[in-house]
């Protein structure tokens, strides 16, 4: 195990937020009820609460103190003003949309770029954004390097395009079906898996000369900098800011969940340098959103997401997020654990599909080892296997995709080092166990991003 010098938060605590425990006989009783899905667990059940990094930051007292600053126009906030200027700021990006969250990003650019029968290329899907993507009449392609369906790999980028697996697609489809390509910054599916800025500036090089946009999943961009500054050579004595805005700089648009590096508890945004897509963004937003300069959001909102997005780009801060993290997959290494490798930036994958290798996949290995990790100490993970994959809308059929991972996601600047030695035990605990464990059964699956609602019950 590679040994880093200690370091602690670059912040102390203010204010504390009581969490309750449970008993194994009360969360055994409250997993049941749940149908097996962590997402359907009452919160005030959970000991622990790995399931999301998503809009479970602790707000910094700049950002609380924003919050007093909202300006709640209906029109024409202050705030809004505000969050322009940082986005343009830190991003580059020159126009703003704000939007309730990501997904509601994701929908509108998916209606105004994507037409019936289109291509859309990406470094491996997210869920929300596939759906957008496929709603809109388009079918998302999978170009991310061979490296990222491997959790044994190390491969340091795992979240590169292949660059040949991407001109096969222009080659077969054609540029005018590929209304842009979707290059996201740490890969949440393939494990938080960062791109290389070399890898970024070839994909550039290659959609211009066919005349093909790059739309930017920024959701963890600073988390990718990160990254880029750690491992990729030359990089080493850029800052985590300017890293950031050259990586905006070589793609067209971007959506944005604020809910992650951001640092708020709601918020998102589209942002985009070309006038005619910005204009019908806009159009698009009334309609589904609220007016362009609220999205959404409350003014407040968007003030504590403007300091936020200042917070996410310091060195210190993003040095103790991602360390945190590091501390937790360490642990769980040194112990045997099998994990997705690099340990990636907002969370551990756990791989379920080696841990519990006597389960199929039919049989929900993943969310088999989130329930049971849950019932072991009340902390509660996420699936990230067959059922977030969900199924192929043409066909009906399973997705059977090669990571069946169980998802430990670490808000920011929220648990501390003893919480992560509270998790790695338990996971350990659960591991040493595992050949007791048994499968699931799908008893109501929703038709739509079915992990978020679909109930089990235990195979006899
Ligand atoms: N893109 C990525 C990479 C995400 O991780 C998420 C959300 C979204 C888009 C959608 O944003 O939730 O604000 O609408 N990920 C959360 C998660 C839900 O737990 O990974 P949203």
């Amino acid at each position: 195990m590679k040994t880093r010098k200690s370091w602690a938060e670059p912040f102390k605590i203010k204010m504390v937020e009581l969490i309750k425990m449970t008993t194994p006989k009360q969360r055994l009783k409250a997993i049941r009820e749940a149908g097996y899905n962590t997402f359907l667990l009452k919160s005030e059940d959970v000991y622990i609460d790995l399931l999301t990094d998503s809009g479970t930051s602790a707000m910094s007292d700049q950002q609380w103190a924003g919050m007093m600053l909202g300006d709640e126009a209906y029109a024409g906030s202050r705030n809004f003003y505000h969050l322009e200027k940082a986005v343009q700021e830190t991003y580059g990006y020159k126009y703003l949309v704000p939007t309730h969250q990501g997904r509601g990003a994701e929908h509108i650019i998916s209606k105004v770029l994507i037409k019936k029968g289109d291509v859309i290329p990406g470094n491996m899907y997210f869920t929300t954004t596939r759906l957008h993507q496929e709603l809109a009449g388009g079918t998302f392609v999978d170009v991310i390097v061979d490296e990222a369906h491997d959790p044994q790999s190390d491969f340091p980028f795992k979240g590169n395009i292949d660059l040949q697996k991407l001109e096969d697609v222009i080659k077969k489809y054609g540029p005018k079906r590929i209304p842009y390509v979707s290059m996201a910054t740490t890969v949440n599916m393939a494990g938080g898996q960062p791109i290389s800025m070399e890898n970024l500036k070839t994909v550039r090089q290659l959609t211009q000369k066919h005349n093909i946009r790059i739309i930017h999943d920024m959701t963890r961009v600073a988390e990718n900098a990160y990254f880029i500054k750690e491992r990729e050579k030359g990089y080493r004595n850029r800052s985590i800011a300017s890293l950031v805005k050259e990586i905006c700089s070589y793609t067209d648009g971007a959506t944005m969940s604020a809910k992650k590096d951001a640092l708020v508890n709601i918020g998102g945004f589209l942002a985009l340098n070309d006038w005619n897509t910005f204009e019908e963004a806009r159009n698009m937003v009334v309609i589904y959103e609220g007016l362009h300069t609220y999205g959404g959001l409350a003014g407040r909102d968007m003030e504590a997401m403007s300091i936020g997005i200042r917070e996410s780009v310091d060195y210190d801060h993003m040095h103790a997020r991602i360390g945190q993290v590091l501390y937790l997959g360490d642990k769980l290494v040194e112990a045997g654990v099998p994990v997705v490798h690099p340990i990636g930036s907002h969370g551990v994958f756990l791989d379920a599909r080696t841990i519990l290798d006597h389960i199929p996949q039919d049989n929900y290995p993943a969310q088999t080892l989130a329930a049971e990790l849950y019932i072991n100490s009340g902390v509660r993970s996420m699936e990230r296997g067959i059922v977030s994959a969900g199924r192929n809308p043409k066909t009906g059929k399973n997705y059977y995709p090669k990571l069946e991972l169980v998802r430990l996601t670490i808000p920011r600047r929220v648990y501390t080092q003893a919480h992560m030695d509270v998790v790695a035990e338990s996971v350990i605990e659960v591991f040493e166990n595992r050949k007791k464990i048994k499968g699931l059964r799908m008893i109501y699956e929703p038709r739509y991003l079915r992990f978020f609602q679909a109930r089990f019950a235990p195979l006899k």
